[in-house]
């Protein structure tokens, strides 16, 4: 079964962008208290890229934006939709989608910003997908965009370690009609408001007039991800009446790679499936899904017909999965 029936919009192409400069363990336990050794067993993680002087959201995500319609072989005017998933905006309005919109040079059709943090790539997907669908559009860029290391507590080696900026994107083209069980399959999205101090930052335009600084109670965090993932994940498999063994790849969002190994194991997938980019990127947040997407493209791993599950899960808490047929 196809979400209504109908398959979804399809994908025509993806793009990612890094900032320069590449963070190692090393380099960080010389000003923070930690080391490669702690960092590598407790989260996977080996480096991370950091946004430097005139890198923003903004430009990390136009460059992925220009990688992705080469890739699809389109021009940016004929894009009517420009979702863009982020936490740290170059300002608090207006959305940094506009901003990437005027980069391309495609005014006139629609671009907003989605907040869900870490699955806010979903949330994008899923919303562009839907609009997609209604016909408010024909082609969609969807992009997630972070530079969390602007809001990182630099002094708090509980989170500081973890994150690092980037940006992926993916161009959806409205579904053809054809029903050739191309594209977007089934998603399902999820919220739990009441989870909100788990993992959150510490102000806000509203609040405390200021940027603030993520706050996370990491091993809460970790517990529900799995339980939280492997849920969603099963849902959309119900829904899909597709079974573990037939997806090809899973495209998970890449906060650390025990909840990566331990949702794998809770699902019964086999772990050569799951693509990881969690050593090299840290975790990108809303970035992170299309980056690792993006990267098992180029390298020839994910083909056209590959059955391919992305999930996401993070601070509100967010959470949700999306089966798409490439
Ligand atoms: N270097 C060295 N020691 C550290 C560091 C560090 N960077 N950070 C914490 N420690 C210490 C702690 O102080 C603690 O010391 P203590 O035992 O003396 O008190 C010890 O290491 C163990 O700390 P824990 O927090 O229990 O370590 P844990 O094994 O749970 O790992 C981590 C922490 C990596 C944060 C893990 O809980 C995690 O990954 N949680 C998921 C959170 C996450 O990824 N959130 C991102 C967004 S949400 C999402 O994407 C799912």
């Amino acid at each position: 079964m196809t979400q209504g029936g109908v398959t979804g919009s399809r994908v025509l192409g993806t793009g990612s962008a890094l900032p320069r400069r590449v963070v190692t363990n090393a380099e960080l336990a010389q000003t923070v208290d930690t080391s490669d050794e702690w960092i590598v067993a407790r989260t996977g993680i080996r480096q991370r890229h950091i946004a430097g002087e005139g890198e923003t959201t903004a430009s990390l995500a136009t460059a992925a934006a220009r990688a992705a319609l080469e890739d699809a072989g389109i021009e940016a005017s004929s894009i009517g939709l420009i979702v863009l998933a982020t936490a740290t905006p170059d300002n608090t309005f207006p959305a940094t989608a506009t901003k990437v919109q005027a980069a391309l040079g495609c005014q006139g059709g629609i671009a907003f910003d989605v907040a869900a943090v870490c699955s806010g790539f979903l949330y994008a997907l899923a919303t562009a997908d839907s609009l997609l669908r209604t016909g408010m559009a024909k082609r969609a860029l969807v992009i997630g965009a972070e530079t969390f290391s602007r809001i990182l507590d630099w002094e708090d080696r509980t989170t500081c370690v973890l994150f690092g900026d980037g940006a992926g994107a993916v161009v959806l083209e409205a579904p053809s009609g054809a029903n050739d069980g191309v594209g977007i399959l089934g998603t399902k999205l999820h919220a739990d408001g009441d989870q909100h101090d788990l993992l959150y930052v510490d102000g806000g335009p509203s609040s405390t007039q200021t940027v603030g600084h993520v706050r996370m109670r990491g091993p809460e965090v970790f517990r529900h991800a799995v339980v939280n993932l492997a849920d969603v994940l099963k849902e959309v498999l119900e829904d899909t009446g597709v079974s573990v063994a037939e997806i090809d790849w899973v495209v998970p969002h890449q906060a650390n790679a025990r909840i990566l190994d331990a949702t794998a194991r809770k699902l019964g997938l086999a772990p050569e499936k799951v693509v990881v980019t969690v050593d090299r990127h840290a975790n990108t947040s809303a970035a992170s899904v299309p980056l690792a997407l993006d990267l098992a493209r180029r390298d020839g791993r994910i083909k056209q017909g590959d059955l391919v599950m992305l999930e996401a899960m993070g601070g509100g808490f967010t959470w949700g999965a999306s089966l798409i047929r490439m």
